[in-house]
């Protein structure tokens, strides 16, 4: 039995006269369905996820945002390299408010991107009762003749459990661990089948879960990376598996020659001392691939990247990522978030190396807002390949250095980890470039 292909609506979105790409959206309270559950959820524009908001590199943007929420929130448009005064997640919109994003994408900025709420101790809740959605930015290698003719799907991957039509309150081990749902979403579905041509099949993935993380795979099906967060590789890479942290993007290609049915698995994965990870694989989505005999060849290179600094590089500072009991607090360098405190300063146009430490008994994906940066090691091992990151998993016990590019913007900005319930109990810290 086949389903209809799940297609998230496109944003709401005009050009204006001077060519500006105008998109408005709106958090409102939404009432869906969830397999055989109603539930009372919070969405963009009504859909869960939100609307796909699709851009181009290098154009002008204004982006209209309207709270219908009862209850304060705002927009944060993940890692976009825009101004910090035009993201602003300090800037909390009230209930029946409206706030203008404008900014001015890169001329290289090709990606994939998303959106979610980032009013400071609201995150987790809002998050986890629905609101995200899909930002793409498409640029020159998606005009590559390969990639042109790619069958392609943005999957947004989100868990949710439900109590008495809500989303199911968190128990207090839950804002240490990390809330993860029984129903695994895809597109807002459980299990959806998705249709494709044969040939090369794209799958743009998002992790817009508050914390569980996905272990993925296409059984028996090697997959070829062709980019991470907000960029491209160089090259395509093949892997067996991906692991998907919260927050983290990939863009997939699989070669798909002849009809097939492939099915797209979340494996188990241990992402914290304290807590058992699901004995078995479970199937996330079927992929229907279907068409006559068609070519499946990679592109040869995608876009050349600048390497920011070499693997042996000194890192110029340390982050540490922390917890204590009574109260329970996650820290940064000691520190529980505070607003008003600038926790680290950074000199605009200048390249840094930092070491991201995590002595803790489980993972905790580090995000960075804004500025984009590149792995150089992950426990003194070199990373095999470039990429632009703005989040990256630091897995228990493990040693990960960076390095970034400070060179565009100033402003404040934040870092934090992308488990929403450990930013919301203080893992994040404000960083000022000037
Ligand atoms: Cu995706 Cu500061 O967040
Ligand atoms: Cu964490």
């Amino acid at each position: 039995m086949s389903s209809p292909s799940p297609i998230s609506a496109s944003a709401r979105q005009r050009r204006l006269e001077d060519g500006t790409h105008f998109i408005e959206l709106s958090a409102l309270p939404t009432r869906i369905r969830i397999g055989e559950t109603d539930l009372e959820a919070l969405t963009y524009d009504g859909t869960l996820p939100g609307p796909v908001i699709t851009l181009n590199e290098g154009e002008a943007v204004r982006l209209a945002f309207h709270n219908a929420l009862h209850a304060p929130t705002n927009l944060h448009l993940h890692g976009l390299q825009i101004p910090p005064q035009a993201d602003d997640p300090h800037r909390v919109v009230a209930p029946g408010q409206t706030v203008t994003h404008a900014f001015e994408l890169l001329p290289e900025s090709a990606g994939t991107y998303w959106y979610h709420p980032h009013a400071h101790g609201r995150v987790t809740r809002q998050q986890w009762s629905g609101l995200a959605g899909a930002l793409i930015v498409r640029g020159a290698p998606d005009r590559l003749p390969e990639l042109a003719a790619a069958s392609e799907h943005v999957l947004v991957l989100q868990d949710l459990s439900v109590e008495q039509g809500l989303p199911a309150p968190h128990a207090p081990m839950e804002w240490m661990s990390g809330k993860e749902g029984q129903h695994l979403l895809v597109n807002g579905q459980i299990h959806p089948v998705l249709e494709a041509a044969t040939g090369l099949v794209r799958l743009r993935l998002i992790n817009a879960s508050v914390a569980r993380y996905y272990h993925l795979a296409v059984p028996g099906h090697p997959l070829h990376l062709i980019g991470q967060d907000g960029s491209f590789l160089e090259a395509p890479q093949p892997v067996n598996t991906l692991l998907l942290s919260p927050g983290e993007r990939a863009d997939l290609l699989l070669q798909v020659p002849a009809a097939a049915r492939l099915e797209l698995h979340d494996l188990p994965y241990a992402r914290s001392a304290h807590a058992t990870p699901r004995a078995a694989a479970t199937p996330l989505a079927t992929l229907e691939v279907r068409g006559p005999q068609r070519p499946a060849h990679l592109p040869a290179r995608l876009r050349p990247l600048r390497r920011l600094a070499d693997a042996d590089a000194r890192p110029d500072r340390v982050v540490v990522f922390g917890a204590s009991m009574d109260p329970p607090r996650f820290l940064v360098n000691g520190q529980s978030y505070d607003r008003h405190r600038i926790d680290l300063e950074v000199r605009q146009g200048s390249t840094e190396v930092w070491e991201l430490r995590n002595p803790t008994r489980m993972d905790h994906p580090f995000h960075l807002h804004v500025f984009p940066f590149q792995v150089l090691t992950r426990n003194g091992v070199p990373e095999p390949f470039l990429a632009w990151r703005d989040v990256i998993n630091l897995r228990a016990g493990e040693t990960v250095r960076i390095a970034l590019d400070f060179s565009r913007f100033s402003g404040d900005v934040m870092l934090h980890c992308h488990i929403a319930e450990h930013e919301d109990r203080g893992m994040m810290a404000n960083v000022r470039v000037r």
